[in-house]
């Protein structure tokens, strides 16, 4: 079969593949470049990779994410692992670690991602900035493995470590996190989201706000003055996230969008006196 004969196949469409999924099948399985595909429809596909790619698109056609079933994913320009132990990486998140460089400026700061998952935002801030000190969190220990294997794998050194919330952490001038934030029953959660990703990941309590909670209630205990907290968020949760962080006395509170204009992230900073 061809090249454009595979990727055009009645399987294949129906996987519904956005073009930067296409071009990651097209990598990872068949070895070719979206370019190939332009110039080179014509070129003959192995039968047991036309195979492979009719198998993988047979899998997202019945609704599995395309990051679980090929192992990968990529996130600000980083290839990670993702299993389906952990959150697949959205590119929403990258807000989180713009931000978080606009505070972190050209200081060699020390940092805590918590809630960590794949390891996206840790690893993405230290191959970024790679004199900044970066350790990372999450509360499911085969995410925690999952991250260090991408840290091994990508040669980025940032420590890992299991705990629920702040448990275990040290002092640090900037926290960032993409905690679970959506309400139990929430009936506009996508169901293939539900079916496929970690609940733990996902859901936090009646109103989505359980971890973002403690994390502002409990970040100025781990924070230097000065030091930032910085969360991202549901679209809806903007005006929640500014209250609580009146409540506990934080100040500079700003909500930051993401490139579609939504609320995404809000940070905060601990007062100096
Ligand atoms: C929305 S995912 C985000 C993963 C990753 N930061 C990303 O952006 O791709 C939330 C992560 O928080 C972790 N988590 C849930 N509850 C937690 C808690 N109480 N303490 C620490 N981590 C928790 C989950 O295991 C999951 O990996």
């Amino acid at each position: 079969m061809t090249l454009s004969g595979v990727l055009n196949s009645p399987v294949v469409q129906s996987a519904e593949w956005t073009s930067s999924e296409l071009d990651l099948v097209c990598e990872q399985v068949l070895d070719c470049a979206r370019i190939d595909r332009v110039l080179e429809p014509h070129r003959v596909i192995d039968d047991a990779l036309v195979d492979r790619v009719l198998q993988i698109a047979g899998r997202c056609a019945a609704g599995e994410p395309l990051a679980y079933v090929l192992g990968w994913c990529d996130f600000d320009g980083l290839r990670l692992q993702v299993s389906p132990d952990v959150l697949i990486p959205r590119p929403d998140t990258e807000t989180l670690v713009q931000s978080a460089l606009e505070v972190i400026g050209s200081r060699p700061v020390r940092l805590l991602d918590v809630c960590t998952g794949t390891g996206a935002v840790a690893l993405s801030l230290k191959a970024r900035r790679p004199e900044i000190d970066v350790s990372a969190s999450d509360l499911s220990p085969e995410a925690i493995e999952v991250a260090q294997a991408n840290a091994v794998r990508l040669h980025l050194a940032v420590r890992f470590f299991i705990a629920d919330g702040f448990e275990h952490a040290g002092i640090y001038d900037v926290i960032c996190a993409n905690p679970p934030y959506i309400a139990e029953h929430d009936s506009r959660v996508d169901p293939a989201v539900i079916q496929h990703e970690p609940r733990l990941a996902l859901f936090a309590g009646l109103d989505g706000l359980a971890v973002i909670r403690r994390l502002i209630q409990d970040g100025q205990s781990h924070l230097t003055a000065g030091g930032w907290l910085l969360i991202e968020h549901g679209l809806d949760q903007r005006e929640a996230v500014v209250e609580l962080a009146q409540a506990h006395r934080w100040s500079h509170i700003q909500t930051l969008q993401d490139l579609a204009g939504r609320d995404r992230v809000t940070r905060m900073r601990k007062p100096y006196a």
